[in-house]
């Protein structure tokens, strides 16, 4: 639901003076969760495409007061989307698209933080959270997400919230360490076959990782891993660590953590168990990517480990 840029990140600020994080890469992949240009996340919703007037309708929306009551109702009555989303007006379906916006850049967020341990190496580093100001009352439309300056780059991660005033007009993303390669799915097409049973290799190794630290990934698809060339990394030696990357000289990362979940602290082994089974993250790789090169004649070497499956709905 996000978009996506490559950015450039300045040495300097826009005054001359030495950019205050020296230790920024100079490019960067900045991942918004804007609800203007979400075509598909609109379309979910049963939203009307955006268009320019819409923002009149929430500055309107906004300055009544209006809007604060909305997300009161929002906050206390979560089935309210389902209930009486068809009738509202265009400044209701923009308050709510910027709620779920910030919900699913809040997840992502928070589950990059527990992976901590894993960025840099089977996901992106985390630069920093950022936040742009849409507001068409403003002057200045970038901020930094700690409100110093006209800075797109801020240093800590505050978690935004729709207690905020003026939420609607808030873009909140996700500063990433880019990653230049293609994606799992446009493997065939991008590196030779000596290298694939290595790449998926590595995604299916990512995917078991995430059980360590308790975590569900509910979008596991060969689009949601990023696959670069080692040889063309940002900072050449950076990964020389990666060892599983030797064989195939390709280094995976899985990206796209909005739609992962952190294990419950009273869920029980079997609630989180069957969830785990029947989401089966590591056949949505394996599988997925065995049928994927089986059309190009190519065996893939693929053993799911089944390790929840004592916990399956009916036997399997
Ligand atoms: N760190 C990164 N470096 C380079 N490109 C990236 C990075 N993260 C994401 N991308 C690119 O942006 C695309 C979309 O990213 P991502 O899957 O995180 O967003 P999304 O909005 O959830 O997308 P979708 O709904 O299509 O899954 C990826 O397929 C990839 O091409
Ligand atoms: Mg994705």
């Amino acid at each position: 639901m996000s978009c996506g840029l490559v950015v450039d990140i300045p040495r300097t600020t826009t005054d001359g003076l030495p950019q205050r994080t020296p230790s920024l890469p100079s490019t960067a992949f900045l991942k918004l969760f804007d609800r203007r240009h979400a075509p598909r996340f609109r379309d979910d919703f049963c939203v009307q495409p955006y268009a320019q007037g819409m923002e009149e309708a929430c500055v309107k929306f906004v300055q009544s007061g209006e809007a604060d009551r909305f997300l009161s109702r929002l906050k206390t009555d979560s089935d309210l989307a389902e209930k009486e989303g068809g009738d509202w007006d265009d400044a209701e379906c923009e308050a709510y698209l910027a709620s779920e916006a910030m919900q699913l850049r809040n997840t992502e967020m928070a589950i990059y933080d527990v992976l901590k341990p894993l960025q840099g190496k089977q996901i992106p580093r985390v630069l920093s959270g950022v936040t742009l100001d849409i507001d068409p009352r403003s002057h200045a439309n970038v901020t930094a997400s700690n409100g110093a300056g006209a800075v797109a780059v801020a240093a800590s991660h505050p978690t935004p919230s729709s207690a905020e005033p003026n939420y609607v007009f808030h873009v909140h993303g996700l500063l990433l360490e880019y990653l230049e390669g293609f994606t799992m799915a446009e493997l065939v097409k991008h590196a030779p076959q000596s290298a694939w049973q290595n790449v998926v290799d590595q995604a299916v190794e990512i995917v078991r990782k995430l059980d360590e630290y308790n975590i569900l990934n509910e979008d596991v698809r060969p689009e949601n891993f990023m696959v670069v060339k080692t040889s063309q990394e940002q900072g050449g030696t950076k990964h020389h660590d990666c060892t599983s990357c030797a064989a195939s000289g390709y280094h995976v990362y899985m990206i796209d953590l909005a739609m992962c979940r952190k294990r419950g602290e009273d869920e029980s082994d079997s609630e989180w168990g069957r969830d785990k089974c029947d989401q089966d993250e590591e056949g949505a790789v394996g599988y997925v990517m065995r049928t994927i090169l089986a059309r190009e004649k190519f065996m893939l070497d693929f053993v799911n480990s089944r390790q929840y499956r004592g916990f399956a709905k009916y036997e399997t």
